[in-house]
């Protein structure tokens, strides 16, 4: 008779507080698809699960790397091609005394592993509230507290500078700026990026300057990036082929460290050590990175085409409907209205799930100042569906909140 095991095998107790709304959500929507109804998904921010297609010259490069035999490791940082290519991309963008690049498994890869190397017991990160919960996930994992600093609604959700001054401890170690911005859609004005420059010297911070979205300004503003303002400072900015690329299952992100060589140069060692303890980054999908920085953009004429009249849209149901307020997105794919409700946002969401069929996810998986209200929108869906889910959160709203 062999032996049985009885005791249950429990999780680590530092999981208690990893949190990722997003994907949490979609558990009570399986439900409620799983009793037969249609769910109109605004909830998760990939572009392909709608009408985008991965630049048919980034596939062709991937499969031919693939024919070609380039199935096994690749080197830790990532291959030259690509680094050269992200390099010149950086170069472009007026990103100057780089001293590192390097390709990892997606953004998420690139935060995990930079955070890992930064942080110390007791030491803390400025990161936005609300923000991308991947953040506040991963110092959950690494047991460090959350040091949160407010974007300011009134102020078209830029960073709230008062709010980051008030928060830097002698152990905040960094900042972390989302440009475009997840949950909010803004944009930071260069004044801003100087401004938190300035903070981030003053009181010795590395800065995270997270642009995966930089391609996709809706309104042809330029972009700015944090590392172009501020050459001296050690930044580590964050890209990758999900958003402007179009190809998030691919698993391709990068980090760009800048900054004067004797700052920054230490800390990259300790970068370095965590990305070859992990291998390498996916092999043949990093060979679609040149082809996709430096061959044909033509994807992103017609990808900002549809969001620009997808927020308009969205911003018209706002505009018209009861108790809705938002800041117009001028960036990425992400409005995040404001809700005057008797109720949390979390039982907004799972009600509107549960008896409209559209999913968006609560403020409250995302951060937001006490008191107020809100829920994500992704508005990546065509016209005629986003119509369909707005017209159902509006009879929604009216049936419950009349
Ligand atoms: C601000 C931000 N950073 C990082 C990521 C993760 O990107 P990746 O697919 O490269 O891991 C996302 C994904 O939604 C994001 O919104």
């Amino acid at each position: 008779m062999p032996v049985t095991q009885i005791r249950e095998i429990t999780p680590a107790s530092r999981l208690e507080n990893v949190r990722y709304a997003i994907r949490d959500l979609a558990c009570i929507a399986d439900e409620v698809a799983r009793q037969g109804h249609k769910i109109l998904p605004l909830n998760i921010g990939d572009p392909l699960n709608f009408d985008f297609q991965t630049p048919a010259h980034m596939i062709e490069a991937v499969y031919r790397a693939m024919r070609d035999g380039k199935n096994g490791y690749s080197p830790s940082s990532g291959i030259k091609e690509a680094l050269d290519a992200i390099r010149g991309e950086a170069a472009r963008k007026g990103i100057s005394n780089i001293q590192d690049v390097f390709v990892t498994s997606g953004v998420s890869e690139t935060v995990d592993i930079c955070l890992a190397a930064l942080l110390n017991p007791g030491d803390n990160l400025l990161t936005p509230c609300p923000d991308y919960p991947l953040y506040s996930a991963v110092l959950a994992k690494f047991e460090i507290g959350l040091n949160a600093y407010y974007l300011n609604e009134e102020d078209g959700w830029q960073p709230d500078l008062d709010d980051i001054r008030k928060k830097i401890t002698p152990r905040t170690r960094g900042i972390v700026l989302i440009n475009p911005n997840n949950p909010t859609g803004s944009v930071c004005t260069r004044q801003m990026l100087e401004e938190i420059a300035e903070l981030a010297r003053r009181h010795n911070l590395i800065v995270f300057a997270d642009e995966i979205y930089d391609k996709l300004i809706i309104d042809d503003d330029p972009h700015v990036a944090m590392a172009a303002v501020a050459p001296d400072l050690p930044v580590i900015t964050f890209g990758g082929l999900s958003k402007n690329y179009l190809a998030p299952g691919w698993r391709v992100g990068w980090g760009i460290a800048s900054g004067e060589a004797s700052v920054i140069k230490p800390y990259l060692e300790g970068v370095n050590k965590l990305l070859r303890a992990r291998l390498c980054a996916n092999h043949p999908e990093q060979y679609a990175i040149k082809p996709a920085l430096e061959g044909p953009q033509d994807h992103l004429v017609e990808v900002k085409r549809k969001l620009r009249s997808r927020r308009d849209l969205t911003m018209k149901w706002c505009a018209e409907t009861a108790r809705v307020s938002c800041v117009a997105p001028r960036g990425a794919f992400y409005a995040y209205p404001r809700i005057d409700i008797p109720e949390g946002d979390d039982v907004f969401v799972t009600e509107l799930i549960r008896q409209k069929y559209v999913t968006v996810v609560h403020g409250s998986g995302f951060g937001q100042r006490p008191g107020t209200k809100h829920f994500r929108i992704v508005f990546l869906p065509d016209e005629k569906t986003l119509s369909a889910a707005y017209s159902a959160i509006g009879d929604f709203m009216r049936e419950r909140y009349a």
